[in-house]
């Protein structure tokens, strides 16, 4: 009942929900995504459904912040987006722009996930051997929980894993080297071997 009491207040219009990463301690931007405000009293920036982080009085020009957000938020009263720096984990969930006037307009959503930089993988040669013609190598990668074991021999057997979040494991084989590749939405690190110094042909 409450849901639905709260449906009929706020008009959604044709907003979907934008997703958006942000690396832990970085600064995002959030716009309304719009060139035209519907008219308003107020217009607020929410993050989930309590904590109005600022709310803008159109008769008065005023602009009331949040006290946990002051120091670390920048409202333009022109473009009416908001700039949240500094981002930690618990600042994850969903920021919502409305203006209320009769009824409550929800502008905008997003859902901000605020994550890490990736773990650095590590390549393990198992064993690498000359085979005539070309270097064969048994390898595996390692990053967080994502294991990826594969053969090259010129280009590589197996090339990525995913995990159920946000991370992936990729490789990138060339006559060259192995690049394994530990990303995510924010970031990627990399660990990367080269074919010359895993087959040396012996006896030369
Ligand atoms: C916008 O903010 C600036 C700086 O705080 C202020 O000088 C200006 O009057 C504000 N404009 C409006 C339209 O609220
Ligand atoms: C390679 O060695 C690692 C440990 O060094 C092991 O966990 C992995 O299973 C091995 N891979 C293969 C294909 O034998
Ligand atoms: C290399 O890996 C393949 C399959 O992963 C396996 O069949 C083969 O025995 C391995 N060779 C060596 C020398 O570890
Ligand atoms: C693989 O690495 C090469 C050289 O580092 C790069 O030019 C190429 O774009 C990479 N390919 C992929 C799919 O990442
Ligand atoms: C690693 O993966 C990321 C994400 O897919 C990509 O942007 C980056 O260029 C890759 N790095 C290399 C060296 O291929
Ligand atoms: C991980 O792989 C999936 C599927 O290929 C892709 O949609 C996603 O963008 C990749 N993520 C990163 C961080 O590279």
């Amino acid at each position: 009942m409450l849901l639905l009491l709260f449906l009929l207040n706020v008009k959604t219009g044709f907003s979907a929900e934008i997703s958006v990463f942000v690396q832990t301690g970085a600064s995002i931007q959030l716009d309304i995504q719009t060139q035209e405000l519907p008219e308003f009293d107020d217009f607020s920036w929410k993050h989930d459904r309590s904590k109005i982080i600022v709310k803008y009085l159109s008769t008065s020009k005023v602009e009331r912040l949040h006290a946990s957000y002051k120091d670390r938020v920048d409202f333009n009263n022109k473009t009416f987006s908001l700039t949240l720096k500094n981002m930690q984990k618990t600042d994850s969930g969903l920021y919502r722009a409305i203006t209320a006037a009769e009824s409550d307009t929800n502008i905008v959503t997003y859902k901000v996930s605020v994550i890490d930089t990736v773990e650095a993988p590590v390549l393990t040669v198992n064993s690498s051997w000359f085979d005539g013609n070309s270097c064969t190598v048994n390898f595996t990668c390692r990053a967080h929980d994502l294991i990826l074991n594969s053969m090259y021999s010129g280009k590589c057997s197996q090339k990525e894993v995913q995990s159920n979040g946000n991370n992936n494991l990729t490789l990138n084989c060339s006559q060259k080297s192995i690049i394994c590749n530990h990303s995510n939405p924010v970031s990627w690190k990399e660990d990367r071997k080269y074919i010359t110094q895993l087959c040396v042909i012996k006896g030369i």
